[in-house]
């Protein structure tokens, strides 16, 4: 069973992680606190509109490629939690460029690389104080997404043994880095009993996977929800499509 009792989600706007926040809010037993952050909260109109109907959602501004601002947007959801830890965190936010050898320029590496890697990353460091607090109070249960966890949302196409048509350096290279990242906090944060997991949603109809990816939002979130009920020790550094099925680095 999955039963977070506080949960920040980036990218909450639109697409996947929006149907995050929706689904999550079904969960049997519902999450406290949903930190539903993204660039535009006066954009955010649908994510507006979950906010009003459900007193859980607290939409915070939060722009993943400036790490400068973090620090602000902890201290806002410290103010909510009153002491509490938070038990889940879930880095969505994601640009694609599919640029191939001939098109790829540094500015768009750079640019790739600092919304898709270094904002997760550092995201995962700003909290990692709230996310400790939450893994220690649920000390002696098994480590799971309910208790403490890090789930970074990556592409297989950042998967090395899955790459055989090339291309697309600023995306497959900032997921792969990212799989880094996640491999690294997992066994960086094992002793704090916290888990580290890539989660790939499938190639889902959204902005960015465009209208003929191969499923919808709704059929990507129930899955990965599924596998996030299910992670434990074992599963912990992985990385995992949505159907549960692991996929090589
Ligand atoms: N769709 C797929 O087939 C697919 C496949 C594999 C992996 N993924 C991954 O899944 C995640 C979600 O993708 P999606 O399909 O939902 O994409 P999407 O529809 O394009 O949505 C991307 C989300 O990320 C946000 N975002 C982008 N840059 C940001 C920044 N600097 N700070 C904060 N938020 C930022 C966007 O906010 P704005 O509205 O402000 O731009 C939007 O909410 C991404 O990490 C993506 O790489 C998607």
């Amino acid at each position: 069973m999955l039963c977070p009792s506080s949960i920040l989600i980036t990218g909450a706007n639109r697409g996947i992680g929006l149907e995050l926040v929706r689904q999550l809010l079904l969960l049997e037993t519902p999450p406290k606190h949903v930190f539903a952050t993204c660039r535009s909260p006066d954009k955010a109109e649908d994510l507006q509109k979950l906010a009003e109907s459900n007193g859980a959602v607290r939409v915070l501004k939060l722009d993943v490629s400036e790490p400068e601002s973090f620090p602000g947007v902890r201290e806002e959801v410290e103010a909510v939690l009153q002491g509490d830890g938070l038990n889940l965190l879930i880095n969505n936010a994601g640009i694609i460029a599919r640029d191939n050898l001939a098109a790829v320029t540094v500015q768009r590496m750079e640019s790739l690389y600092r919304t898709n890697t270094i904002g997760p990353l550092f995201l995962a460091k700003e909290f990692l104080p709230l996310i400790q607090k939450a893994a220690k109070a649920g000390s002696g249960q098994p480590m799971s997404c309910s208790k403490a966890a890090i789930i970074n949302m990556t592409s297989k196409v950042g998967s090395m043994e899955d790459n055989s048509s090339g291309g697309r350096y600023p995306y497959r290279i900032s997921k792969a880095a990212l799989n880094m990242v996640t491999k690294n906090l997992s066994v960086d944060l094992k002793a704090d009993d916290i888990l580290s997991v890539c989660l790939h949603p499938g190639y889902v109809k959204t902005e960015m996977g465009g209208p003929n990816a191969l499923i919808t939002s709704e059929q990507s979130v129930q899955g990965m929800i599924n596998v996030m009920a299910s992670l434990d020790a074992e599963k912990n550094g992985l990385m995992i499509d949505y159907a549960g099925k692991i996929i090589p680095w």
